[in-house]
């Protein structure tokens, strides 16, 4: 029926109706009905109330953000698809360690695409993480075995900072006394350059040899720490490195071999030519190139090593009915414990992509995988045979999948001929090309790269090449076949049928507590929704299979997002510019403190190297300013949780010259928004020093307050929290430095990407010129769906929900730490302590009792010991927020009836937990009921999330230290 003309119409306008349900209202967790009953319950008339008593005034920011305004989920997509298709994807034969890879699909829609695995926590809860764990397992004994070293880790973020922690590793248990760090002239260009970026601060010289005919002499007379060699080199040369490496280690120095994973199923492996460390990616097994991340790096050592390996390192332990269950060993918040001690800064890693390439190795099992890698050679050796046919040069006769062509003077036009068949070839220089086959190489790639280099194939097509291979002898070396077998663990034979596989994967994610199951309400670690509308462009060729080297010009819709991405980033933390590159907050913390070392330098106050650190920071804050070459000094925490600014003023006073840099958390550590922040700021400028905020709490910040204009000089964020990057399990993260105007010449740049950072800069920080860029698309996609409003009403609900729950647990818990009115900011700690002492119920029954609830516990004794910090951030709805405040007031009452003595102390369902399927089934012997055990507090049984094991000992996984697969016999009884 059609409405009068002169009515008020009840109808809404068009471009409303076209909006729809604005992206903001599905991010934010409550809607406004729920808002106004959080708000009552805190006692505030709105969120602008609320944000004008917590957020102190002096960081108040009065502008709104100047970030375009919201638009559709379509809208965003079709945005995303003009940047991608403003992408070329060309064939990848440049090489440099990234390669074509097909992800096997079942992988990419079960893990990649998958929440359960996406939207996973690294495994700090490990009877919540099993699956991961194992899958993780499987990608320590993939390396492990390809390596022929008997420990790897969990994943590193990539080949060239995993080279940089086998410099800094080699240094640390070596015996020799020397500075020098030789590393081979077949190095990849990037590792080389990352390998010197971290050396410098530490004092080491990096002096790259010609290792083709042995170690130099004047190397030898010198001495040196450690060595590097690349297996095979950039070149594509496989050399015996025996007689270097045995030289190498008779000196006293440690020897690191950079070795590619699938070369190593033909190639003799490292652990077996002499090597201590072996390091490299594992992109190429089914890991997008995405321009140049995420990627799992790895790390192998030997065994005497084992505890000084940096990064995770997923290890076999045993629960309380002695069944084998996984857990991180050793390195379990190794920074947390022995902070500037600490082996190295990581803490995020690439668990998502170690899972990844660990299920791809499973997917293909040993055979598979060597015949990939046969393939590939085979591509490889024919290739070289056509360039010889055909008059070309090839400059070495062994090789793996890279072959170097020499062409004097021609190389721009070969280069250029391949370009235009759509192929990208390495300009190695002006005389030489590099062309790098893959698992994808086709016959008519060879053809057509065949024909740039003036060399075609003849008889022309597809079919002389088969003549060609019937007279073609594989170029591989000799002397260095691979003679001992690989995966031959059942796990890597039991999962060839996509049926198995599929069921196999998904019988491990049910394993597993993540976000997709409930609330993770993790503190400092804001386990906030990742949307799938943001997940989605990441696996589009035109952002997922770019190669980082990729000339400029094909990549103009990745720059122009990342550009983007940069200008609202620094508007939204009003710092001036942002860098991208480094791929997790710890190296987003070491990039700012080599900034702020090359400020001090360059302004002629190398004596500035001291770093003020308070006592309750991230661990990794302290271990980073040890890696940029400062002396840490921890200045007090106050009872309250503030900066103890009496101690912050008398430390001042002690370092004045050398004080480089306070590094500060804000909003703290301890969830609080504290006033002092700009007097603090202010007395370490006085003394001349620089002001580091640590933005890994930006949750709280992000459209009210802006560090760089209250008087920080340099962030990291991390984009895995704030900014809606999942947690992957331990990662892939993104940690951008943004830093104000004096500190942007000192950015991180790349030799291999001029555009990547400024020619002042620091060096790269991460062996890709923009990190981990193919999962920026996530980040960008969060903000253009956002926009202004709904990025600061984000907030606003992360503040109000922390402290609904604050409110909520009060009467119950002691909440410490409050800032202004009594606020918290967007994570409250809940104290525990007073009730260990008083019933001996400790912290760890508590976060293991809550799996029973149906929750993954709250971040355990971080920054106070026997404490929780509670992050709901604003993506949890009033229901479920409230079905956590439920449980934890019921676990309170469950710990006062063990205080009343109704239960013993040693046994009840607090220490008991979390209660199995397994033990609910078996002898009933305790005071409590079944049902009391595995469906407390009202839990429904239908939607029960059963952990697979009980809870685990982890001091005895440390004590025997099994970190590959163990036989299946192992879980038998
Ligand atoms: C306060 C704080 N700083 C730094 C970091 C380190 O970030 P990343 O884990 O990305 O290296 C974290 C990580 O949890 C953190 O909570």
């Amino acid at each position: 029926m059609s409405q009068p003309a002169d009515r008020q119409s009840p109808t809404p306008a068009l471009a409303d109706l076209e909006r729809g349900t604005p992206f903001a209202a599905r991010h934010i967790g409550p809607d406004e009905a729920e808002r106004a009953k959080m708000l009552d319950a805190v006692g505030h008339d709105s969120l602008d109330a609320l944000l004008d008593a917590a957020v102190p005034a002096v960081i108040r920011s009065s502008e709104a953000l100047a970030l375009p305004a919201a638009r559709t989920e379509a809208e965003v997509l079709a945005e995303l698809r003009e940047l991608a298709d403003r992408n070329r994807v060309l064939r990848p034969m440049i090489g440099l360690g990234y390669h074509g890879t097909v992800t096997p699909a079942v992988i990419r829609r079960n893990v990649l695409e998958n929440p359960a695995w996406y939207t996973a926590y690294t495994p700090y809860q490990p009877e919540i993480s099993q699956g991961r764990l194992e899958a993780l397992l499987n990608f320590q004994t993939v390396v492990s075995d390809l390596t022929a070293l008997p420990v790897a880790g969990a994943s590193l973020l990539d080949e060239g900072t995993a080279a940089a922690e086998a410099m800094a590793l080699s240094r640390r248990v070596g015996r020799a006394s020397s500075d020098v760090f030789v590393v081979d002239a077949e190095c990849l260009p990037q590792t080389l350059a990352v390998l010197r970026t971290r050396a410098e601060p530490l004092g080491i010289e990096v002096v790259v040899a010609d290792l083709a005919d042995g170690l130099p002499e004047e190397i030898v007379e010198r001495g040196f720490f450690g060595l590097l060699l690349q297996y095979p080199g950039a070149s594509g040369v496989v050399r015996d490195p025996r007689p270097v490496i045995e030289r190498a280690r008779e000196l006293g120095a440690l020897v690191t071999v950079a070795a590619d994973l699938l070369a190593l199923t033909l190639l003799a492996p490292p652990g077996e030519l002499g090597a201590d460390i072996a390091v490299g990616t594992t992109q190429r097994f089914g890991v997008p190139m995405g321009f140049g991340g995420p990627h799992a790096g790895y790390l192998a050592v030997r065994d005497r090593h084992a505890r000084s390996l940096p990064g995770r390192l997923v290890g076999v332990s045993r629960d309380a009915d002695g069944r084998p269950a996984h857990r991180l060993a050793l390195q379990t918040r190794e920074q947390h414990i022995r902070r500037e001690k600490a082996t190295s800064n990581i803490c995020t890693a690439q668990v998502l992509l170690a899972v990844i390439a660990g299920f791809y190795a499973v997917h293909h099992g040993p055979q598979g995988l060597a015949a990939i890698a046969r393939r590939t050679h085979r591509m490889a050796a024919l290739l070289a045979a056509g360039l010889r046919a055909g008059g070309v040069e090839v400059v070495h006769d062994a090789f793996f999948d890279t072959v170097t062509a020499r062409v004097p003077g021609r190389a721009d036009e070969v280069v250029g001929a391949a370009r235009d068949a759509g192929i990208n070839l390495r300009r190695v220089d002006a005389d030489h090309v590099g062309v790098s086959c893959d698992e994808t190489t086709g016959r008519a790639d060879l053809l057509a790269v065949l024909a740039a280099f003036g060399a075609p194939l003849r008889p022309a097509g597809p079919a002389a090449l088969d003549d060609l291979d019937a007279r073609t002898p594989d170029a591989l070396p000799d002397g260095l076949s691979r003679t001992g077998g690989y995966l031959t663990h059942p796990v890597f034979h039991e999962y060839r049928s996509e049926t198995a596989l599929l069921r196999y994967i998904r019988r491990l994610a049910d394993r597993d507590y993540a976000l997709d199951r409930g609330m993770i309400p993790l503190g400092s670690c804001t386990m906030k929704l990742n949307a799938a509308v943001e997940m989605e462009p990441i696996t589009w060729p035109g952002f997922a299979d770019l190669h980082p080297f990729a000339p400029a010009d094909q990549t103009e819709g990745h720059l122009a997002l990342i550009r983007d991405l940069e200008e609202r980033l620094a508007e939204i933390t009003g710092y001036d510019r942002v860098s991208l590159q480094p791929n997790a907050g710890s190296q987003g913390e070491l990039a700012g403190l080599l900034a702020v070392r090359a400020h001090h330098r360059a302004t002629g106050q190398e004596r500035r190297t001291v770093c003020l650190i308070p006592s309750s920071a991230h661990g990794t804050n302290a271990a980073s300013a040890v890696m940029a070459g400062m002396e840490v000094v921890v200045v007090r925490t106050g009872d309250d949780g503030d900066i103890d600014t009496e101690d912050l003023r008398a430390r001042i006073e002690e370092h004045r010259d050398r004080l480089a840099v306070l590094m500060v958390t804000y909003p703290s550590t301890h969830g609080v928004f504290e006033e002092n922040i700009g007097e603090i700021c202010a007395a370490v400028h006085d003394a001349g020093g620089q002001v580091y905020v640590d933005g890994a709490n930006l949750n709280a910040l992000v459209g009210l307050a802006r560090p760089g204009r209250f008087g920080a000089d340099v962030s990291h964020l991390n984009l895995h929290k704030t900014f809606c990057i999942p947690h992957g399990g331990g990662g892939p993260g993104v940690g951008p430095v943004a830093v104000r105007a004096h500190l942007a010449p000192y950015l991180p740049n790349h030799p291999l990407r001029p555009d990547a950072g400024p020619e002042t800069g620091i060096g790269p920080i991460s062996a890709a010129p923009f990190g981990s860029a193919g999962i920026l698309p996530i980040s960008w996609a969060y903000l253009r769906l956002m926009g202004p409003d709904g990025l600061r009403r984000a907030t606003g609900t992360a503040v109000l929900a922390a402290n609904y729950i604050a409110h909520r647990l009060r009467p119950h818990f002691p909440v410490l730490y409050t800032g202004p009115g009594g606020l918290v900011a967007h994570e409250c700690i809940v104290d525990v302590r007073p009730l260990t002492k008083a019933t001996g119920v400790t912290i760890d029954d508590v976060a293991k009792r809550l799996i029973d609830y149906g929750f993954h516990a709250p971040t355990m004794s971080f920054p106070v010991a026997g404490t929780l910090m509670i992050e709901p951030t604003e993506s949890e709805d009033l229901t479920e927020i409230d079905r956590f405040c439920d449980a934890m007031i019921a676990i309170r009452e469950e710990i006062g009836r063990v205080a009343s003595g109704e239960w013993p102390a040693d046994d009840n369902p607090l220490r008991n937990a979390p209660h199995t399927a397994a033990q609910l089934a078996g002898e009933w012997p305790h005071p409590y009921s079944r049902a009391e055990a595995a469906f407390p507090g009202g839990t429904d049984p239908a939607d029960k999330y059963w952990p697979p094991v009980r809870r685990i000992d982890g001091a005895r996984g440390d004590r025997n230290l099994v970190c590959s697969c163990p036989p299946p016999e192992a879980y038998r009884g």
